[in-house]
């Protein structure tokens, strides 16, 4: 188990301990462990692992073959079995384990009474690894489905011909999910409060509030809370959020320090001025903090201009009643919560010609590399037009064979010009932009793919590795942003990834940088329809690429599939979905790919809501937030919206059929445990 994927993920302990203690059938060998996060759990493991005759390892270890008689004879007791029932009430685990592993029945379902207070919702089983079989395998003879001319036998074949046909049959059916952020209007107000349980606050960070004295709030908190402000003498925003991450992290660290196995709500506040912050991007830490600790639940609290101290203490007050909500924005006096809408599948078929984002003698800036997504953009563009120059960046230096497997065959007419540069250096990017105008005179679109990753958990992080992570998203968005300003591009397109809104254990920097290109969108695209920029602009969270730089095992391309039915994507596919994803005309669309329905149960669980005057979608610079009547649209749409702070319906005009008025909140952590789906583990 430690091994797989179980422990390193964040399947949700409480599923994890109920398929064991109900779903499994108890072997006579049994090890009982009392843990309070995953990673207490893996460690435990890992020390049982290395001496499991350890006298005072914490855990319980029983045959039940020595003990038969005694268990029978004492399963017959009344008294005992009235005294297990006791313990489970009075939480005492240590007792019932003692007992378990020797071979007594514990009735586990007592620990999962809904309403008894016993625990807090009915976990799901999952799908755990099996027991190990025999080491000969018997295939039976198999011929892959819907792929002609590809049929083949595979009693001959080895195991890796048994996950293409796996693979076969799963993207036969596999689709594509397209979601994009709204807002709801979610007041907390009504006698039904006083029923409800609050959370304790155990932290808040106050970012970017320099009115507010921590020290203050910290006064006016429960025993053992604390509150502080996290600081940054930067100038520039993309440094102050980089500031911002690092500090969130080392809170969190000195936080779970105390290994404390409460639960513990953690509210970030920041402030929106003129347009919503970026520092609202630290959600996607605390989104994978949760998931990496279960006990912990994270808000990202955004309050308007300067809010005085009475005010956002009845603010967090109120937040508490929802700690499973994660993202919360305050505008206009009202109370909105981040949703995510779904919109219909779109149909897999390449657009016409004239939709392309690449025209004839365009020219066009690609970022990412050599390989991985980068090098199938500058395919793509070569397939599709018949002259274009592609500047191509990475900061690795390419020999003279490399340089020219970038070329496609037969694309005489396109130039690519690879360029050494680091795209986090202002300076180097500047030099690099004036090439481009020598060269070319123009550029026409730019597409941000690059990324470093840095994995590990949240507790070993450091400070120079996240901000390796951070710096070529966070600060090479701004820097291409403050280059390209002027320039009449068609579009600006980065690659996010799925992680921003889902986390993902061990990625909480990779979170974060990945949701500041989010935020970055938003921002720009407004900036768009205020005539300050120019271009399509989309921040496009994407799911796992086949021929991407990752590189995922087959076991855990396996587990995604089959217990989160999602799948990689394809390259035809994936660029399918770009275009498809350009023409939503979004700041921001979230891409699933796999079995929709399937991740429909595990990611999108209730909460549904029609479209109403209570949804809105993103807001935009200098404009009050509430604004925007959502209902899918498109960029026409967009801009018949007044700035005024009632929601105003306006026609929907959907680029791919009409929107799903259906809403669904992407799954919290805290209230349903949801398993991490990918590794996003980039090559590097
Ligand atoms: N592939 C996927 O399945 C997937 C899924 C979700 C999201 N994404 C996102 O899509 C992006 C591209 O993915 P990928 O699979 O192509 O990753 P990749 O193969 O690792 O490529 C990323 C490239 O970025 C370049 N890079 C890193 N820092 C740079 C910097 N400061 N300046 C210039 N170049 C820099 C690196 O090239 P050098 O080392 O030569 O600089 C690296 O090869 C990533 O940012 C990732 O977040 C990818």
């Amino acid at each position: 188990m430690q091994e797989g994927s179980c422990v390193q993920e964040p399947l949700g302990l409480y599923n994890l301990a109920y398929t064991l203690q109900m779903g499994r059938e108890a072997m006579e060998e049994r090890l009982a462990l009392q843990v309070g996060s995953p990673v207490e759990l893996e460690e435990k493991l890992g020390r049982y692992l290395h001496n499991p005759q350890e006298e005072t390892g914490d855990w319980y270890r029983g045959q039940v073959k020595r003990y038969k008689d005694l268990v029978v004879s004492l399963s017959a007791d009344e008294e005992l079995q009235e005294a297990i029932v006791k313990w489970l009430q009075r939480g005492k685990y240590e007792r019932l384990l003692e007992w378990w592993v020797k071979g007594l029945e514990i009735p586990w379902q007592y620990l999962y009474t809904v309403g008894a207070g016993l625990a807090p919702a009915l976990p799901q089983r999952l799908s755990l690894p099996t027991y190990p079989f025999g080491k000969e395998r018997y295939w039976v003879d198999l011929i892959a489905v819907g792929q002609p001319g590809k049929s083949q036998s595979l009693s001959s074949r080895n195991t890796t011909s048994q996950e293409e046909v796996c693979q076969t049959n799963a993207s036969a059916t596999a689709r594509t999910m397209f979601l994009t952020p709204i807002w709801q209007k979610d007041a907390i107000v009504g006698p039904h409060i006083a029923q409800e349980t609050a959370l304790p606050v155990t932290l808040i960070l106050l970012c970017d509030l320099p009115d507010i004295a921590a020290s203050s709030i910290q006064a006016q908190m429960a025993t053992g809370g604390h509150c502080r402000s996290l600081s940054s003498a930067q100038s520039r925003r993309e440094l102050r959020f980089q500031d911002a991450v690092v500090q969130l992290i080392q809170e969190l660290q000195h936080l779970l320090q105390a290994k404390s196995v409460e639960p513990m709500l953690v509210q970030v506040v920041v402030a929106d001025r003129e347009e919503p912050s970026r520092l609202s991007a630290l959600a996607g830490v605390l989104k994978t903090a949760q998931q990496e600790y279960p006990q912990l639940a994270g808000q990202l609290i955004e309050v308007e201009g300067e809010a005085d101290e009475e005010t956002l203490l009845a603010k967090l007050r109120e937040n508490q009643y929802r700690s499973q909500q994660l993202h919360i924005r305050y505008r206009d006096g009202q109370r909105w919560v981040k949703l995510w809408q779904e919109h219909p599948a779109p149909i897999q078929t390449r657009p016409k010609e004239s939709s392309f984002p690449w025209k004839e003698g365009g020219c066009y800036l690609i970022i990412g590399g050599a390989g991985g997504l980068a090098r199938l953009f500058v395919q793509e563009i070569a397939q599709q037009v018949q002259e274009a120059t592609i500047f191509l960046i990475g900061r690795s230096e390419l020999d003279a064979s490399q340089r020219a497997a970038l070329m496609p065959t037969g694309s005489g007419g396109i130039s690519i010009d690879y360029q050494q540069v680091d795209v986090s250096d202002g300076s180097a990017v500047h030099a690099l932009m004036q090439r481009v105008q020598q060269k070319s005179g123009h550029l026409d679109g730019i597409i941000h793919a690059a990324g470093v990753l840095r994995d590990s958990l949240l507790r070993n992080k450091t400070a120079e590795e996240v901000l390796a992570v951070l710096s070529p998203k966070v600060i090479a968005v701004e820097v291409l942003d403050e280059q390209s300003r002027e320039m009449a591009l068609d579009f600006f397109v980065l690659c996010s990834s799925f992680v921003a809104v889902g986390g993902n254990v061990g990625q909480a920097d990779y979170a974060g940088a990945n949701a500041y290109l989010d935020a970055f969108a938003h921002t720009r695209r407004a900036q768009v329809l205020a005539g300050k920029r120019q271009g399509e602009t989309v921040s496009i969270n994407w799911p796992l690429w086949e021929e991407g730089g990752m590189h995922i095992e087959s076991a855990k391309r396996e587990m995604m599939r089959e217990r989160l039915g999602l799948d990689e994507m394809g390259t035809e596919i994936g660029m399918m979905t770009l275009y498809q994803a350009l023409a939503l005309r979004q700041a921001q669309v979230v891409v699933l790919y796999g079995q929709v329905e399937r991740i429909r149960q595990q990611w999108l669980q209730g909460h549904v809501s029609p479209v109403s005057a209570n949804l809105v979608g993103e807001g935009r610079q200098g404009q009050s937030l509430g604004p925007l009547q959502y209902g899918g649209t498109s960029e026409a749409d967009e801009r018949i919206v007044g700035a005024g702070s009632e929601p105003r319906t306006i026609p929907t005009a959907p680029a791919f059929g009409p929107i799903d008025t259906s809403l669904s909140q992407l799954a919290p952590m805290g209230a349903s445990p949801t398993p991490t789906f990918s590794t996003d583990k980039l090559c590097e």
